[in-house]
């Protein structure tokens, strides 16, 4: 079963595969599904960029799209994660994509359920589809990833951004550190300051803070934060001369980038966004592509 749920899962071999997929995919190239086959996107957090991309991704792959909303489902009555997932698949899903505010969620789910789970974001643990995307977009500007310099700014302990890019970038070689105010680091990677960070950095990675996540206030007024973390005009300037912004979004303009920034010619905050069509294409073609076979197999 063609899961994806933790970058740590895939190998290196893995990876690449999926990438050279979303390359191609990027390119033009298409696949589709050749029977029916559903697929339910069940978000038990908010989502734009995710959902949707899914949404088109499945579509172009001829995929049908039954979109869960868990705040008008059977889980406000009481109704567990394998529950609502084992009723899915016998009522015919052949996959699920799910978001949802448990850093293991799937564990409740794998070996007892027999269609492909596609992780879209759990709680501060990990998020792979948007790793892949970054990966994409980090291929197609520097076409390796040895040695380069990617520096993640931020909110680094709540990010699963952040934990699945630090696993995934360092196992292909690139120079991974992290910057941000100290009491939002975690117990990986080597910690420099923000101007360090900006200076030094192939690739700057920006987070936004997760507020949804902190228990108290920030300390820090936003543009207190801007001036002590965030990517301003100055520190712009102070950029190696190719080296490119990314961001996974949502954007708080101001905050952690100046708002002029967003769209400059190094940002690639919105390729990354076109990106995850493609990538999550090719995650999803290895999901239900062995789907098939697996059913053939047990037909024989
Ligand atoms: N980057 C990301 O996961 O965005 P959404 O929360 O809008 O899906």
């Amino acid at each position: 079963m063609n899961h994806l749920l933790t970058m740590s899962g895939l190998t290196l071999n893995e990876i690449e595969n999926i990438l050279h997929e979303a390359e191609q995919f990027s390119e033009g190239n298409s696949w589709k599904v050749d029977h029916q086959m559903f697929v339910a996107n069940m978000f038990f957090e908010h989502s734009t960029r995710t959902r949707n991309s899914f949404e088109v991704a499945e579509k172009k792959l001829g995929l049908e799209v039954l979109n869960f909303y868990a705040e008008s489902s059977s889980v406000q009555k009481g109704e567990t994660l394998y529950d609502t997932v084992r009723t899915l698949e016998s009522i015919g899903i052949n996959g699920v994509v799910i978001r949802h505010h448990e850093n293991n969620f799937y564990q409740e789910l794998v070996g007892k359920i027999n269609i492909p789970i596609i992780n879209a974001g759990a709680g501060t643990g990990e998020h792979p589809t948007q790793c892949l995307l970054d990966l994409l977009t980090i291929k197609q500007e520097f076409q390796t990833f040895k040695d380069l310099n990617v520096a993640i700014v931020g909110d680094i302990s709540h990010s699963r951004v952040a934990h699945s890019n630090y696993d995934a970038l360092t196992r292909l070689g690139a120079n991974v550190v992290f910057s941000g105010p100290n009491e939002w680091q975690d117990n990986t990677g080597k910690f420099i300051s923000m101007d360090e960070a900006v200076r030094e950095a192939d690739v700057l990675m920006l987070l936004r803070i997760q507020h949804e996540r902190h228990a108290g206030q920030m300390g820090n007024s936003k543009e207190e934060y801007h001036q002590a973390y965030g990517l301003t005009i100055e520190r712009e300037k102070t950029m190696k001369k190719h080296s490119i912004i990314m961001h996974p979004a949502p954007v708080n303009r101001g905050v952690e980038i100046a708002d002029e920034l967003v769209e400059c010619d190094r940002s690639r905050i919105f390729k990354q966004m076109q990106n995850g069509v493609f990538a999550r294409m090719a995650v999803l073609k290895r999901a239900f592509e062995t789907q098939k076979i697996n059913e053939l197999t047990v037909q024989l």
